[in-house]
């Protein structure tokens, strides 16, 4: 491939996963903006409960008709779409004069989430060759992880004048620079050449890849259009069935293995484990945050050369270790300087393994092991399941702690990784170096 080809498409890529950055960015944001809004509003423990947990309800919404919405109006017009969702909800959550209109703000937030989530993983698998397809989709985990640190950023450095429409109204900034971009950028040859716009499909495959090969591109996708099921109740079918349960298992373990008690509380734990102030407990989700930017960067160089399969094994082997470890520093109650790093340390190493592995993944997985003709509702049940399940951990993980304790609330996320290596080394297939056409021949075999 011609190297300007490859630029273009690793721009087209890039700015597509700005999407990516707002997910990230908005639903990191909140745990800090939380602590001023429940000063200003006076808020109950429930509203608190109402307001946080908005976003994650609006993400079920939207990952519920963004499928139907990508299929019928195209990849790129529903991220437009999605784009000037995200800049007026933002400013509709910084505007909110009290606290049932920003829950309602955050709702619509959250669905812009929730079709983003879906949207630009798979606009991204559509536009790319396969040799590079792991790197370029996970670049919009990479954003996502960019999002939420920037969102731990902002907090820290606006929590002093407790300013927490600031921290919710900026996203706008990257939602406008998201949706001017996408006007330029081209749409899905993929889902053009399933509409029978041929042409249209050939002349933007032309700008990433030369002509032999776009010429064999569109006859592939053709081929493939042609033997295509027509309906997601044809989903039933052995073979659609288990990349089904491969989605919905991925899309569920992703989230019971704990991840986003770290990303949303990680303050909180720290606090548990003796950390001798707020902002020092702030300091260290930074340090996270920033952990979970770098090992993503690695699963970017690894997804490619060692493929999806050894990466998740790898991964979720030190999720499991490190969870162990967090649940005894707690158990054995040593004193608290040993405490803080023993619990810091286990939480980086917990991060980096999720984000090696079921981190990036699930989202790639998803984009590629469906048929073109109902890619874009099988990712949507992918995708509520996940957000669901985000639902779930988020709201029961302080009641967990309350109740179990933070030792057993860690070990029970053990075991369910220990499930969740069992599902992948049995259950999910490697995808590396196949074209999206050869991944649905394969499971049609
Ligand atoms: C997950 C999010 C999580 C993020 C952390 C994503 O893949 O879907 O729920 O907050 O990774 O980096």
């Amino acid at each position: 491939m011609k190297s300007g080809k490859t630029i273009y498409l690793y721009l087209v890529a890039a700015f597509s996963a700005l999407g990516g950055i707002l997910f990230g960015y908005d639903t990191g944001v909140i745990s800090g903006a939380i602590l001023f809004i429940r000063q200003d509003f006076g808020l109950s423990p429930f509203e608190i409960g109402l307001v946080v947990s908005a976003v994650l309800l609006g993400a079920v919404l939207g990952s519920s008709f963004a499928g139907i919405l990508s299929d019928r109006l195209g990849r790129k017009r529903l991220l437009i779409i999605t784009a000037f969702l995200f800049i007026i909800s933002s400013l509709a959550s910084a505007l909110a004069p009290g606290s049932i209109s920003l829950a309602l703000a955050r709702v619509l937030v959250g669905i812009a989430i929730g079709v983003a989530s879906m949207s630009t993983p798979l606009y991204i698998a559509e536009i790319s060759p396969a040799p590079i397809r792991g790197r370029l989709v996970s670049l919009n985990q990479l954003a996502i992880t960019i999002g939420i640190v920037t969102s731990y950023l902002v907090d820290y450095s606006l929590a002093e004048g407790g300013h927490w429409r600031w921290m919710l109204g900026l996203s706008a900034v990257p939602a406008v620079i998201f949706g001017t971009g996408m006007f330029f950028l081209p749409e899905s040859p993929r889902w053009l050449v399933k509409q029978g716009r041929d042409n249209e499909a050939r002349h933007i495959l032309l700008k990433m890849t030369d002509e032999k090969e776009a010429n064999q591109e569109i006859l592939d996708i053709k081929n493939t259009v042609l033997i295509q099921v027509k309906s997601l109740a044809e989903m039933m079918t052995p073979w659609l069935k288990r990349a089904l349960v491969i989605g919905l298992g991925l899309a569920i373990l992703q989230q019971f293995t704990g991840i986003n008690t770290v990303i949303y509380y990680s303050p909180v734990i720290f606090e548990f484990a003796g950390y001798p102030s707020a902002s020092a407990a702030i300091l260290g989700s930074i340090g996270i945050g920033t952990i979970n930017v770098a090992a993503t960067i690695v699963a970017l160089w690894l997804l490619d050369r060692v493929g999806r399969r050894p990466l998740l094994l790898v991964g979720i082997v030190g999720m499991v270790f490190s969870l162990i470890i967090l649940g005894f520093s707690f158990f054995a109650e040593y004193h608290s300087s040993m405490m803080t790093w023993i619990s810091l340390i286990s939480l980086m190493l917990y991060t980096a393994s999720f984000a090696i592995s079921l981190g990036p993944i699930f989202w790639l997985m998803i984009s590629e092991i469906y048929p073109l003709e109902v890619r874009g509702q099988a990712m949507s049940i992918a995708t509520i399941a996940n957000w669901l399940s985000n639902l779930l951990i988020a709201l029961s993980f302080l009641s967990l702690i309350e109740y179990l304790g933070p030792s057993l609330t860690f070990w029970l996320y053990a075991i369910i990784g220990i499930g969740a290596w069992f599902f992948c080394y049995f259950l999910v297939p490697e995808t590396k170096q196949k074209t999206l056409e050869e991944i649905e021949r394969n499971w049609q075999k």
